[in-house]
């Protein structure tokens, strides 16, 4: 579909019309970035394609709200869609091309490959979250090996997420370079999420605490309080500003995400909690 005034952005819902407009920005000399995202964009999502034109001529946004990634008993079914207001807003950040597959051109009868990264799925919210992180390399590997697009940029708010795709991209020695971008928070601090729609008023001035709580502990570290002594203040702050099961609260190494007992250099304050019924996660820089 090419542009018009009732989509003002070019969508292409094919692997091979994706490939063939990247390869053609490319032949003509331009960079391309790829801004994978599974739609009901926010403002962190337009920094993503902000991100990628610095680094590239052209942006391509994606959009696929992938069903491999949701467990059982998660939220596949209500998880927002608005494609027609996400071309817009992509169109007024930028970007030149949505690829938006439905579910059988991504996975079409006989399917049946899987990219899984050892290690780092089954640490934080792998934990919580069986088979996820698999569904997020499957179907980024998809994404990257269809487009070959020169850089491919990730949100920093799912940290775990980045690390494991970094992880997949070298090891399997895709070309595309992998950028991450800065969470973009509300005028609050709130992490911008997508999964912020769900939260009721109450919930939404509750869930304020979990980027006070990273960031009490981030101080009471550097102020000298034992990391354990820091962690354990940080979830009792998220109980008792309403908030149900901690996942977790924790200092990791940035890359590795093993546990960290004591501050090192490129650790990582990551936690993940639930309000309500919906599930946030948040991180910070030590
Ligand atoms: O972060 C997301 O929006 C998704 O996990 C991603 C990377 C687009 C894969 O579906």
């Amino acid at each position: 579909m090419t542009a018009s005034q009732d989509c003002p952005l070019d969508i292409v819902r094919s692997p091979a019309e994706l490939r063939g407009r990247v390869r053609a920005w490319q032949a003509a000399g331009q960079r391309v970035a790829l801004v994978p995202t599974m739609g009901a964009l926010h403002a962190g999502h337009l920094a993503l394609v902000t991100k990628g034109l610095d680094q590239a001529d052209v942006a391509v946004a994606s959009i696929f709200v992938n069903p491999k990634q949701f467990g059982p008993g998660e939220d596949l079914e209500r998880y927002p869609r608005d494609e027609a207001g996400d071309a817009a807003k992509l169109a007024g950040a930028g970007c030149s091309l949505l690829y938006a597959p439905d579910v059988a051109t991504m996975y079409p009868p006989g399917f049946a490959s899987f990219v899984r990264v050892a290690g780092l799925p089954d640490l934080l919210c792998g934990r919580v979250r069986p088979g996820h992180f698999d569904g997020v390399a499957t179907v980024v590997a998809k994404l990257l090996s269809a487009a070959q697009a020169d850089v491919a940029v990730f949100g920093e708010k799912d940290w775990q997420q980045l690390a494991i795709i970094r992880r997949m991209a070298a090891d399997l020695d895709i070309g595309t370079q992998i950028t991450g971008c800065g969470i973009v928070r509300d005028t609050d601090g709130l992490a911008l999420s997508s999964r912020n729609a769900y939260l009721s008023a109450d919930e939404r001035a509750a869930a304020l605490a979990l980027p006070q709580a990273l960031i009490a502990a981030r101080g009471a570290i550097l102020s000298g309080l034992p990391v354990a002594a820091a962690l354990a203040a940080g979830s009792r702050r998220l109980k008792g500003a309403g908030f149900g099961s901690i996942d977790y609260f924790e200092l990791a190494d940035g890359e590795t995400l093993h546990s960290l007992g004591t501050p090192a250099t490129g650790a990582r304050l990551l936690a993940a909690a639930v309000i309500g019924k919906t599930r946030l996660i948040d991180n910070i820089a030590l």
